[in-house]
């Protein structure tokens, strides 16, 4: 196994003791020989740039981000990627010439690489993303650079309006109204909200779905099943949670962090049980 003696990395967020990406990155580690080591940093709300700072000023090489501190990290940066620099949000840092931070988004790529495997996606395909928050960003980029319709539902209509004015540039996105929409029914309808404590009656008029809709939600938690057991009732023939979106964004940081990309598909096989 080849040693990076003394490089750490980690993944903070708040909460972040649930997080499965130590055990994403020990498998990777295993799979490759690259041995790093890999912990999980609570952070408090107010201290974001702090914590970042000691960990890159002691050993700190690289570090994912997650909620709710993708946005602070896009400002803590450097130095950013393209995809970073248009999300406006970061969720991989890598230190550079022991002075400088990179900061990447590897979501949208993961989401891209997960929804391919499953064949849910195609070229030119309409997607309705419900939610407007710090994930959306990281994955309308991607997938309007591949080619598809997107139309955004979000709770709060200012949040969505504001996603459309910023990414209008890159692609076909709307706000979905559903008496103006033109089109019979959607290929792909994603969740990217975050958790429910109610039931909900249906995330989505059900005269927009076909029996050929997939849908696909980023979460994965098993205590956040609220639109799988969706899925589930209208009786979906296609749906997945978003293990597989985690697993790929997480190799995607790896490549960035030592240019190797693991294989994915075991991972995402041992996760789900
Ligand atoms: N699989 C993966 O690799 C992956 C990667 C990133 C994120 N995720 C998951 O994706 C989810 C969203 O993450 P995020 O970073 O975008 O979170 P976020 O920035 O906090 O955004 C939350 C979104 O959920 C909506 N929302 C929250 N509570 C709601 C409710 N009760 N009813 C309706 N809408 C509600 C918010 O609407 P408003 O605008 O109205 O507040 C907002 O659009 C999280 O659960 C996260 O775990 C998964």
């Amino acid at each position: 196994m080849f040693k990076n003696k003394n490089f750490n990395y980690a993944v903070f967020g708040n909460p972040v003791n649930h997080s499965k990406s130590p055990k994403i990155h020990s498998l990777f580690s295993q799979q490759t020989g690259i041995s790093h080591i890999y912990t999980s940093v609570n952070v408090p709300l107010d201290n974001f740039n702090s914590i970042l700072c000691n960990f890159f000023k002691k050993d700190g090489y690289g570090a994912n981000i997650t909620a709710p501190f993708k946005q602070e990290a896009y400002y803590f940066c450097d130095k950013l990627t393209k995809r970073a620099t248009i999300a406006k949000s970061v969720n991989t840092f890598k230190k550079i010439d022991n002075q400088y931070i990179l900061g990447d988004n590897t979501d949208g790529v993961g989401l891209l690489s997960d929804l391919t495997r499953l064949n849910f996606i195609k070229k030119k395909c309409s997607i309705l993303i419900i939610g407007a928050g710090g994930a959306v960003r990281g994955v309308l980029f991607p997938l309007l650079s591949f080619g598809c319709s997107i139309f955004i539902l979000n709770r709060t209509l200012l949040n969505s309006k504001k996603l459309v004015t910023q990414f209008q540039k890159y692609g076909d996105i709307n706000i979905f109204d559903e008496n103006s929409l033109k089109i019979k029914y959607f290929d792909l309808i994603i969740n990217a909200t975050s958790k429910f404590s109610e039931e909900k009656e249906d995330f989505v008029p059900l005269s927009f779905i076909s029996s050929k809709t997939c849908f696909y939600d980023m979460n994965y938690q098993i205590d956040n099943r609220v639109f799988i057991d969706w899925c589930l009732k209208i009786k979906a023939n296609f749906f997945s949670n978003g293990i597989g979106m985690l697993v790929f964004q997480a190799a995607y940081s790896f490549f960035l962090w030592h240019n190797v990309l693991p294989k994915t598909d075991y991972i995402i096989d041992i996760l789900k049980k």
